[in-house]
């Protein structure tokens, strides 16, 4: 058992050290909000993430999870894993000003060897620049990225394909390895700068393997070709695998934005070139418009046209609207003189300039089209008769090929997905 600090208690946050807690550690988490680490005692989980309730419930219990808004109770850690926001800078960088803060802040707190663990996305060269923040020459730091998808983080944790660990001091990294006894995932050891740019070149890649599929789905539409058979016959090739190819309205989050710009900056910093992250980014921002494209195309000639829109977060599972699709395609909407009534199980809020709904079939209520913008699971069972009743046009414009079809088109509804121009055309012909 070691004495673990988390600083941060965002997703991420909550998640280290949740998870840590529970193979065993004692785990203190430290965040400048008062109002959240009152919560926390109390057991509440201020977003939503599967297991974490449970997982936060088990840690108060044992006693091995505390929280505390107290800056000085890093004291007692001998590893302390900084899990601070470092959002985007207008110039497309990280901005790291919130983790420098905290990290001067606990510097005079840190016990004599103590291990500071980066696992906030940072800019390459962030674990040099830890320590002269820190202004101490008795600890270490690591950069420990972290790969956690929000909405199934916990799982992400405990059973992660990978550990990565950029170290200068071999002690510090395996101060670091020990954490993870026991997990499945292949331990992988580096210099730190290398740790630091394999998280952006991870999240670069997913985010243009999900713009390819994209593309792909555009010339589906141009062809009449169908984008489920072309994703299956490629992706039995075990060299591009199935997963990250399932059209969308384009990616967004935490982390695909703002990862992959900040990849761009750091080339443009180097002189280098990357145009396939290039690629992926411009692509993203075709694919926003092709979605408005295909919603303003079944509304042409509507007089002051309404859309219903379902779904608002930027994947299912989560209940953040960070840099989120659903949200720039109903902006974009709005913009151009529609009028929209949204609808999202997680997001109650919606979108300014738009009318929210606390159902489903009341935001369909006298809607000129429906576009479906999250590929929320509990959408596929709603009843598509009572959705025609109250829809005043025939097109529903399913940005996340997510309904089904023929149930969509049974009740006399027009079905327009992605890539899926001849609808009834039938898949190619693979046995799963
Ligand atoms: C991502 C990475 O997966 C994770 O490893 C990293 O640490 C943080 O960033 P997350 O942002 O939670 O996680 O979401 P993810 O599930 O990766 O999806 C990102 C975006 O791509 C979403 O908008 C999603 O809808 C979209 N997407 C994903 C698709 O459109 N199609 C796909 O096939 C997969």
């Amino acid at each position: 058992m070691t004495h673990l600090a988390i600083v941060g208690t965002g997703y991420v946050g909550l998640t280290v050290g949740a998870c840590l807690a529970h193979l065993g550690h004692e785990v203190c988490c430290v965040d400048s909000d008062a109002d959240k680490i009152r919560s926390l005692r109390a057991g509440q989980v201020p977003f939503l993430e599967q297991e974490m309730p449970e997982l936060l419930e088990e840690g108060l219990a044992s006693g091995r999870l505390t929280f505390s808004a107290d800056p000085g109770a890093v004291a007692r850690a001998e590893v302390i894993f900084l899990c601070l926001p470092t959002p985007q800078s207008p110039e497309g960088n990280l901005n790291t000003a919130v983790l420098e803060s905290a990290v001067r802040k606990l510097g005079p707190s840190l016990a004599p060897g103590a291990v500071l663990v980066t696992k906030s996305t940072v800019p390459v060269g962030t674990h040099r620049r830890v320590l002269e923040w820190v202004g101490r020459t008795d600890v270490h730091a690591v950069s420990n990225p972290e790969f956690l998808r929000e909405g199934t983080a916990v799982r992400d944790f405990l059973e992660g394909d990978r550990i990565v660990i950029g170290a200068a001091s071999e002690d510090a990294a395996d101060a670091v390895a020990a954490l993870y006894q026991g997990l499945r995932g292949t331990v992988l050891r580096t210099d730190p700068a290398s740790a630091e740019l394999l998280k952006f070149a991870a999240n670069a890649f997913l985010a243009t393997k999900v713009s390819f599929a994209n593309e792909i789905s555009r010339l589906c539409d141009g062809l009449g070709a169908s984008i489920d058979a072309v994703i299956r016959g490629i992706g039995a090739d075990p060299r591009i695998g199935r997963s990250f190819l399932e059209p969308g309205p384009g990616w967004g989050g935490s982390c695909f934005p703002k990862d992959t710009s900040a990849l761009a900056y750091l080339a443009r910093e180097h002189n280098v070139d990357l145009p396939v992250v290039a690629g992926a980014i411009e692509g993203n921002e075709l694919q926003f418009e092709h979605v408005v494209q295909k919603v303003l195309a079944s509304l042409a000639e509507t007089p002051s046209p309404h859309v219903a829109v379902w779904g608002l977060t930027y994947k299912a599972g989560t209940d953040d609207l960070r840099d989120s699709p659903a949200v720039r395609i109903v902006s974009r909407l709005i913009e151009r003189g529609v009028r929209v009534t949204t609808y999202d199980p997680a997001a109650p809020r919606g979108v300014p300039g738009a009318a929210t709904s606390s159902d489903p079939y009341s935001a369909c209520a006298g809607a000129d089209a429906l576009v479906v913008l999250t590929e929320w699971p509990a959408f596929r069972s709603l009843d598509m008769r009572v959705v025609a009743r109250r829809m005043h046009g025939r097109d529903v414009v399913d940005a996340r090929n997510l309904l089904d079809a023929q149930a969509v088109s049974a009740v006399g509804l027009h079905y327009v997905a992605l890539g899926r121009s001849m609808v009834s055309a039938p898949l190619l012909a693979v046995s799963a």
